[in-house]
């Protein structure tokens, strides 16, 4: 196992009923919040009022309107809340999109710059404002890490800030709160879980054998509990172990004594840069793909694990156990009602080679990858996903 660091402050408050601590919580270090939200769907849910019940004690100033992919733009507007308000603490109601518009504007309250100076160079981050999230969609583990992906619309790009005053304080898991999603979205999710431990699992690995049996039960998980919560929306243990697995799936435990960059993130954002398509569409659509480009005699043997372990593939030649758990892999995006193609979704080959160049610039692609990915490599995979 590689030497490594693994400190994840977040105080997670996981179940039923949990939001009712952030009163108390809160009132440690503040009385003046900044409320942080989406497009509406928790004022559709009550839990927008649920919030102003909890917290009636305090002075709440709102941001809401937070794109999914969210833009700059909004985190220039909470930044500047911040400053005017004096803001103690920052809440996100809501999912990855909410949650990392906060963590921006936390850091961008303390500075007096464009914000997206922060993101081309962490240095710059000197203070952040304390985070608190209420997690209403289990995907992206933004609840649980440091990590937020900002998509600055002017430049076309979406590029993440990462850095350790951006680790929520605290986060509320309450896995009745994504009883109302729609099916798109709970696949989508599940997508992006599945793609973040595929991140992890699919790197050189010296001995890290605690890592890769993790990963696989965490892989299990979604494969069993993806489609139940798309056919059962209030399946509480669906929902539950789904939530649980999206926070552990990018804390870093999964990638505890192994390293290396991911290989299918940077393709796929990318994607949303240009199209603002939903992160774990892209993904779904993508990771068959590259799978397939990045099979070959040094990598099959990982694949052919994933195959044995994880579906219980029984074939005993490594290529054909390797074939079959892509395949699989490829038909549970598909049963949970992903599209397969980019030309489903209706983009076209216009703009490959552009995105293909900023992936690899912007990444450790060509560099660090599990398989090093050029960008004429890059451009293959969207051409296969076509
Ligand atoms: O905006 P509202 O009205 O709230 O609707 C949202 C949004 O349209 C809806 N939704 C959320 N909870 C709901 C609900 N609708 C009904 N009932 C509920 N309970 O779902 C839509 C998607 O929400 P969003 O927050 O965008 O989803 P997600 O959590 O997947 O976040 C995606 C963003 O996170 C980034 C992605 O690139 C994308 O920008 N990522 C962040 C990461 C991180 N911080 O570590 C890592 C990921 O790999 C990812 O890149
Ligand atoms: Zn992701």
């Amino acid at each position: 196992m590689n030497n490594y660091e693994y400190c994840v402050p977040t105080d997670i408050r996981f179940g039923k009923g949990q939001v009712e601590c952030l009163s108390k919580e809160i009132g440690k270090i503040g009385k003046k919040v900044l409320l942080v939200y989406g497009g509406g769907s928790i004022k559709k849910t009550g839990l927008y009022d649920k919030i102003y019940e909890v917290l009636k004690d305090y002075e709440i100033h709102e941001l809401s309107g937070i794109e999914p992919n969210p833009r700059l733009a909004s985190v220039k507007k909470g930044a500047e809340l911040c400053k005017k308000y004096g803001i103690d603490v920052v809440l996100a109601v809501g999912g990855g999109s909410s949650i990392d518009a906060s963590k921006h504007i936390a850091c961008s309250a303390f500075y007096d710059g464009d914000p997206w100076d922060l993101v081309l160079d962490k240095t710059k981050v000197t203070k952040a404002l304390p985070i608190f999230t209420v997690l209403t969609i289990c995907a992206t583990g933004s609840e649980m890490n440091p990590g937020a992906v900002i998509s600055n619309e002017e430049t076309k790009e979406k590029l993440e800030i990462n850095h350790p005053f951006l680790y929520p304080t605290l986060s509320v898991c309450d896995p009745t709160y994504m009883y109302s999603l729609p099916k798109m979205q709970t696949a989508a999710g599940t997508a992006d879980i599945v793609s973040h431990i595929f991140e992890q699992y699919f790197q050189p690995n010296d001995g890290a054998f605690i890592t890769d049996r993790l990963s696989e039960a965490a892989l299990k998980t979604c494969f069993k509990y993806g489609p139940i919560a798309i056919n059962d929306p209030q399946n509480y243990e669906a929902r539950s172990n789904l939530m649980w697995t999206s926070s552990i799936a990018l804390n870093h435990l999964f990638t505890f004594g192994k390293g290396g960059a991911w290989s299918v993130h940077p393709i796929e954002h990318e994607l949303s840069a240009f199209y603002d398509i939903t992160h774990g569409v892209g993904l779904a659509i993508l990771t068959p793909a590259w799978m397939r480009y990045v099979l070959s005699a040094d990598t099959v043997k990982r694949f052919a694990m994933y195959a044995r372990n994880v579906w219980d593939v029984q074939k005993e030649d490594d290529y054909e156990a390797a074939k079959t758990g892509i395949d699989l892999t490829e038909q549970f995006f598909i049963d949970m009602g992903l599209p397969g193609t980019l030309s489903e979704i209706g983009l076209d080959d216009s703009q490959f080679e552009l995105m293909a160049a900023e992936a690899v610039r912007t990444s450790g692609l060509s560099t660090r990858s599990y398989v090093k990915l050029s960008a004429e490599d890059v451009v293959q995979i969207y051409k296969n996903c076509l």
